[in-house]
């Protein structure tokens, strides 16, 4: 289903035209459906309904509370990296207990919070880290549950930024070196190892990837089971892929939720997923307006209001990002790179794109950018950072303001 399609020469999402949107509220502009993020939820839900199974948004996706706030009150829990993740969801509202705690670098002061707000489970990802949980949680008098990250050497295909499966990345433990910590866990009092989490990286296209890895996890919790530990969980992180380029096909969710229950069943285990990209991803776009175009012997350049700091995947990764005019023209094509006023060769939202010539004024949208959009987005150049906006059928509303310049400079002193 597109919850962003062209209607009598206008692109809409859902019931509002995104130029009436633009003329509201300004540009550069986040704009989601409100639909598309519910229909993304409900097809997880559908997909593994039934199964022992627990969804954790991962926040780093989009953080924006109210988007937060829905997909908690859809059932999900959450997946958090930082502190600051981890306050924030306790404030939209979601138990401390439907928290999955992970990441490469909690500090003692992260994983003190941590135990002290009771996390449903820690993703531990080091030996070093393990013992401080096991410091933390002796000093406090509790009893942390946990998983370790296993890193099961898997060749993913997707940009290798975004990889995470493979030994040279700094994720997980390595699977061979699992073995060294049997007597650290034999003989804690103060852990205990209930599962095993893994993620092989983002924007993954193909489910064999999810099934080498669920294989090579279930070999390991064969082997921890077998030495007594009381698994009952496995956690395979997130993932999947969407739809960036025109005609560009992406696993369906339930093709996900299939392979993955196949693998699970009679298991006995619980599934732990931690999607971000596939939920909110395809259910934003973002909003700009041409200012300037100019030509020079080479190339033909499309400048608009939104930058590298407004959405840096294309800068960054490479990454492709769909994008056109919100409003139908007619006129010759040209062939341009859309551009933004960041003082940076690679500030750039997409290089060579041929499209009926924009002009000054012209409003253009780029699609997909519901994840690592604004999450990602920055104050670089001192650029203030876009407002967002929810649509849901004829209604819209602002859940967040725009940037003001004193924000800016609010924390700093002279
Ligand atoms: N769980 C863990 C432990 C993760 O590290 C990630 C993403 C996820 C879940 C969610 O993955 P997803 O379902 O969204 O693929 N900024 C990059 C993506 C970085 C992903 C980092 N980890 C981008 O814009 O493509």
């Amino acid at each position: 289903m597109n919850y962003f399609y062209e209607k009598k020469g206008e692109v809409f999402c859902e019931s509002v035209a995104l130029s009436k949107l633009a003329s509201e509220f300004g540009t550069p502009l986040y704009v989601y459906s409100l639909a598309a993020l519910q229909d993304h939820c409900q097809q997880y839900k559908t997909s593994f309904d039934s199964f022992p199974t627990e969804i954790c948004y991962a926040v780093k996706a989009n953080d924006n509370a109210s988007i937060l706030k829905e997909i908690f009150s859809l059932g999900f829990g959450a997946d958090v990296v930082s502190q600051g993740e981890l306050e924030k969801v306790l404030k939209v509202g979601l138990r401390a207990t439907q928290v999955v705690y992970s990441g490469v670098g909690k500090s003692q002061r992260e994983i003190e919070r941590a135990v002290e707000v009771g996390v449903g489970v820690i993703n531990v990802e080091s030996v070093s880290e393990l013992k401080l949980i096991q410091k933390v949680a002796q000093s406090k008098g509790r009893i942390v549950s946990i998983n370790l990250r296993v890193n099961p050497n898997i060749d993913v295909k997707t940009n290798p930024y975004i990889a995470t499966g493979l030994y040279q990345t700094k994720f997980g433990i390595a699977d061979e070196a699992l073995d060294e910590l049997v007597p650290l866990l034999q003989n804690s009092s103060s852990v205990v190892l209930e599962g095993f989490a893994c993620h092989i990286g983002s924007q993954i296209l193909e489910l064999k990837s999810f099934e080498q890895a669920s294989l090579r996890i279930l070999e390991i919790v064969q082997s921890f089971k077998s030495k007594g530990f009381p698994i009952q969980r496995v956690d395979m992180g997130g993932g999947l892929g969407i739809a960036y380029r025109e005609g560009e096909v992406s696993p369906p969710i339930s093709e996900y939720g299939k392979v993955m229950r196949e693998h699970f069943k009679s298991t006995g285990l619980k599934l732990y997923l931690e999607p971000g990209r596939s939920i909110i991803g395809n259910a934003g776009v973002l909003l700009t307006e041409v200012i300037h175009t100019k030509v020079n012997r080479e190339k033909h350049f499309t400048i608009v209001d939104a930058a590298m700091n407004d959405l840096i995947r294309p800068s960054l990764y490479d990454a492709y990002h769909s994008m056109g005019h919100v409003r139908t023209k007619n006129g010759p094509d040209c062939i341009t790179d859309i551009v933004g006023p960041v003082c940076e060769t690679g500030d750039f939202l997409g290089l060579g794109r041929t499209m009926v010539e924009p002009i000054p004024g012209d409003l253009l949208f780029i699609r997909s950018a519901g994840a690592y959009g604004f999450s990602m987005a920055s104050n670089y150049n001192q650029r203030p950072r876009p407002a967002e906006v929810m649509v849901s059928d004829h209604k819209f509303w602002l859940i967040r303001k725009r940037e003001s310049f004193e924000t800016l400079w609010q924390q700093e002193t002279l």
